[in-house]
């Protein structure tokens, strides 16, 4: 089963992706994080501690694997270069383990130089693919709110792209887009989480914009959620009540894949 999550920034992707990966590992799925957000920090929405453990150095970073499968110096372009690495054996040699959920962080894909066709590039694109076509596991992905990451072949295997949505007309003209993109790249399903909602009124106002049906969820605003960010910590352990979301929002994939 794969999931992508997406939104405007700073509207809860990361923290979502925390819980459904945490809540998933206790049930006892097999279940890969990705944090594929150049300033992402899934690590620490998971669990892991930094300060103890020390920095997850991203896969793009690795000058010496790319190398090693693209047969080219990262940053070179033009030249020849392998476009179709192989990356099966990435998850195993370079995830860290985090409370039950295995995590990969990829970097940035270096969209900057336009699309560009370089070492990395080719690397991280060939992993997502593998990820999302050829895993037979729940993954992840925490992404940004634009797809760099995904082409077409690789967004056709994400069985649901969630976005997040908070209240307000920007995080709900973000989703539209997204959503726009998303069907442009086939992506099976769009379903939205509403976050950090304070009233009934406010859940009303954006059910009539999105469309009630297109809710997957709805998670009211949470000062855990706050304070867990602010020490560090997991949503997961610290939001009951967010868990409980994560919790049925599982249910509901199960419900609507036929799990
Ligand atoms: N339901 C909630 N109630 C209150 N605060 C929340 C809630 N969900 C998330 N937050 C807080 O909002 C902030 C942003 O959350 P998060 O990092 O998950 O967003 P993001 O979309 O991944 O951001 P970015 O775009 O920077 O990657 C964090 O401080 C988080 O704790
Ligand atoms: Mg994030």
């Amino acid at each position: 089963m794969k999931i992508a999550i997406s939104g405007k920034g700073g509207v809860g992707k990361t923290t979502l992706c925390a819980l459904l990966a945490r809540e998933l590992s206790n049930q006892g799925k097999r279940v890969l994080a990705i944090d594929a957000d150049p300033n992402g920090n899934l690590a620490e929405a998971l669990g892991y501690e930094e300060q103890e453990y020390g920095r997850i150095e991203p896969l793009i970073e690795k000058k010496a694997l790319v190398e090693e499968r693209t047969g080219a110096k990262p940053g070179s372009m033009g030249g020849y270069f392998v476009l179709n690495p192989k990356v099966d054996d990435l998850v195993e040699r370079f995830s860290v383990e985090v409370e039950g959920v295995r995590l990969m962080v990829t970097g940035e894909l270096k969209e900057a130089l336009g699309g560009c066709y370089c070492p990395e590039n080719a690397l991280l694109r060939s992993f997502l693919r593998h990820l999302m076509v050829e895993r037979d596991e729940w993954v992840i992905l925490d992404m940004e709110a634009g797809f760099e990451h995904l082409t077409r072949g690789t967004a056709e295997s994400v069985a649901v792209l969630l976005v997040v949505v908070e209240p307000g007309l920007r995080a709900i003209r973000t989703a539209e887009k997204i959503t726009a993109l998303a069907e442009q790249l086939r992506i099976g399903r769009v379903g939205y989480i509403v976050n950090k909602v304070h009233s009934e009124g406010q859940e009303k106002r954006i059910a009539e914009k999105l469309g009630t049906d297109a809710i997957w969820a709805t998670i009211p605003f949470d000062f855990q959620a706050l304070e867990a960010d602010l020490s560090g910590s997991s949503p997961y352990e610290q939001c009951p009540e967010m868990r409980e979301t994560a919790i049925g929002l599982i249910a509901k994939l199960h419900g609507e894949f036929y799990l």
